[in-house]
């Protein structure tokens, strides 16, 4: 049981605050609508306690500068209200600052989890909330401690792995990262664990998340700006697993998903998020048992739990009211209302009234809402220093950024040792768009919700850190070639994507992916392949033809860090933070799956070091 974060003093001060609090400033600093939403004034007047930016919610122009007065406005309303509560502005900083264009983008975490290195997961939970303060921000949305169990959900690459222990580890540094001298001190970040909890135990097919008949008027959804493409991800499998249904029993959450939130909590976590998803048919944000019994009472959480973005909408399709008082009295202390925020709050005002929610559970929210802002210590000091904007996307946090790019790689497969190559040797050919496509080097939450292809945001692409070596590289996007080639390099990469949006039926490469191979093969001695991906795809059948692999993940605005491994100048030292299936029929993972890798594989070019056992060249394979 973590020790209470304030001193006896300072929980005096806030019962003493929340004694002179109105109800309805009570319900204001529970309420958390998105800045596009959020007419002006109204964080004075309705004395709210939180805004946050969804995945893309921008200001243009989109530069650190312009985010730092866009966030400020909102705090400068929270200290004009009547009894000047300071604000917590909310972000996705989930891999780096991610939505401002210059800021560092670091590997997703499924690369970090690969690299089972937790200095340097808190070091860039320290650089990440530099960059996040400097914008004016307090909160950032992270980390996932999600425990991925099917890799054809989109949000695998958000969780560091499917073993328990590695999340809890990784996660805590992250979170020590973000405290850095002290939650009291100016440049500490408030996390926000997510999903609680099992979010990543859902079973596939039980998702009602997007429905296509509601499609054109889902105002979230319509954020992702998927267009008619949506039609054709739905058919892919979008929206199949994410939010869906999680039987796994209780036993099985204990042991498997519940250590990451103990280990967070230890920490020093505040701020818990709670899942879409729902657990035995019933939606976490009405699991009075979980959320009250487990999370605030048997784990002694003193901090406060908030809604995911229009998440209880979902306990009761249509019945707006009866979401509102079965997620209060569940346990959420303050609710994402990225929309209709007065809708809201007039509603729990209703609530209240009527007394189907109770005040001693308003003033236990409100209590722990102002706990995490007087740890923070904004009262004090409710705005951070405009020098730190110095700080987003410096090149002391783009070398952090390439040192966990080259440790995020794993190499399975490397016949004859063609790897590393020689930058002074023959011309290498590389081919494939994605060698030159920085948007598919950080996959979603970058810039926008989906994220995107091509110069997304400054940084160097995989091809250009191949280039700066010095070395003699033709690049093919089409891999068609008037001439042969020693060594052939293919850099294939998943379209970016977020969410649900990203769950896949199908994780086998495309057509064009296995044609693009199939022309340099021809035109190669020695095939590379480097995987530019949220998560193990399917390669079985191609590999044999490969004679290395290297899976590179979704490694952020740092591709240098590729070139600096395939080169030799740092060796491969990572280790699957997944199980690589051998097919579909091995999804979602399970004892008796059949598996093209295990976790823990991964070859190292390091000659001091030991070479994983077993997969020696991978001969077999
Ligand atoms: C999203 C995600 C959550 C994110 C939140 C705010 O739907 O589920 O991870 O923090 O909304 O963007």
């Amino acid at each position: 049981m973590a020790p209470h974060p304030l001193s006896s003093a300072q929980q005096q001060s806030v019962e003493q605050l929340l004694e002179t609090m109105t109800l309805s400033e009570k319900i204001g600093q529970m309420t958390q609508p998105e800045k596009n939403s959020v007419k002006p004034g109204d964080v004075t007047r309705l004395s709210l306690g939180s805004v946050l930016s969804g995945g893309g919610g921008n200001p243009d122009p989109n530069t650190p500068q312009s985010w730092r007065e866009m966030v400020g406005a909102f705090h400068e309303e929270a200290q004009q209200s009547r009894l000047g509560i300071p604000l917590l502005y909310g972000v996705d900083a989930v891999h780096g600052h991610n939505n401002v264009v210059g800021a560092t983008v670091f590997p997703h975490n499924i690369g970090l989890g690969a690299t089972r290195d937790a200095d340097l997961v808190r070091r860039i939970g320290r650089a990440t909330a530099l960059e996040v303060a400097a914008t004016d921000v307090r909160w950032d949305f992270a980390p996932a401690v999600s425990v991925p169990q099917d890799v054809r959900w989109g949000r695998t690459y958000e969780g560091y792995s499917q073993d328990t222990g590695v999340v809890s580890e990784l996660a805590a540094a992250l979170i020590e990262g973000f405290r850095g001298d002290g939650w009291a001190t100016p440049t500490s970040v408030l996390p926000s664990v997510k999903h609680f909890i099992a979010d990543a135990a859902t079973t596939w097919g039980t998702s009602r998340r997007a429905d296509r008949s509601t499609l054109a008027t889902d105002r979230t959804l319509a954020i992702a700006q998927m267009g008619q493409s949506f039609v054709e991800l739905l058919d892919l499998g979008a929206w199949q697993i994410d939010q869906g249904n999680s039987e796994i029993d209780e036993a099985t959450l204990r042991a498997v998903h519940l250590p990451p939130y103990q280990a967070a909590i230890e920490a020093g976590a505040l701020n818990v998020m709670v899942s879409y998803s729902s657990w035995q048919g019933l939606k976490m944000h009405a699991q009075h048992y979980l959320l009250t019994e487990v999370l605030k009472g048997e784990l002694g959480f003193a901090g406060f739990v908030v809604s995911d973005w229009e998440a209880i909408d979902q306990i009761h399709p249509g019945d707006y009211d009866r979401c509102v008082v079965d997620a209060i009295n569940a346990g959420l202390d303050m609710v994402m209302v990225p929309f209709d925020y007065e809708r809201f709050i007039a509603s729990l005002g209703r609530a209240v009234q009527s007394g189907q929610v109770s005040e001693s559970r308003i003033d236990d929210a409100v209590r722990r809402i102002l706990t995490a802002k007087v740890a923070l210590g904004l009262f004090e000091h409710p705005r951070t220093d405009p020098a730190l904007l110095n700080l987003v996307g410096c090149a002391e946090h783009r070398t952090l950024a390439r040192e966990a790019v080259q440790k995020s790689l794993v190499l399975l497969k490397n016949v004859g040792d063609v790897l590393p190559l020689d930058p002074a040797g023959p011309e290498l050919l590389v081919a494939g768009e994605a060698a030159d496509d920085l948007g598919a080097q950080c996959g979603g939450w970058t810039i926008s919700w989906m994220g995107g292809h091509g110069p997304v945001t400054p940084g160097t692409t995989l091809l250009e850190g191949l280039q700066a070596a010095g070395g003699q590289v033709h690049f093919s996007p089409d891999g068609v070639v008037d001439r042969d080639y020693p060594v052939g390099v293919v850099v294939l990469a998943e379209a970016p994507y977020a969410e649900g949006m990203g769950d896949r039926s199908d994780l086998s490469l495309s057509a064009d992916q296995v044609a693009l191979l199939e022309r340099v093969r021809a035109r190669c001695t020695r095939l590379v392949v480097v995987l530019l991906s949220g998560r193990p795809l399917i390669i079985t059948e191609q590999l044999p033809q490969w004679d290395a692999l290297v899976a590179a993940w979704l490694p952020g605005t740092e591709g240098q860090g590729v070139a600096d491994v395939l080169y030799g100048e740092r060796p491969f030292t990572g280790k699957l933070s997944f199980d690589w299936p051998h097919s579909h029929a091995d999804l979602p993972r399970r004892p008796e799956a059949t598996l093209l890798f295990p976790l823990g594989a991964g070859l190292t070019t390091d000659a001091d070091s030991i070479r994983f056992p077993g997969l020696q060249d991978n001969a077999k394979v």
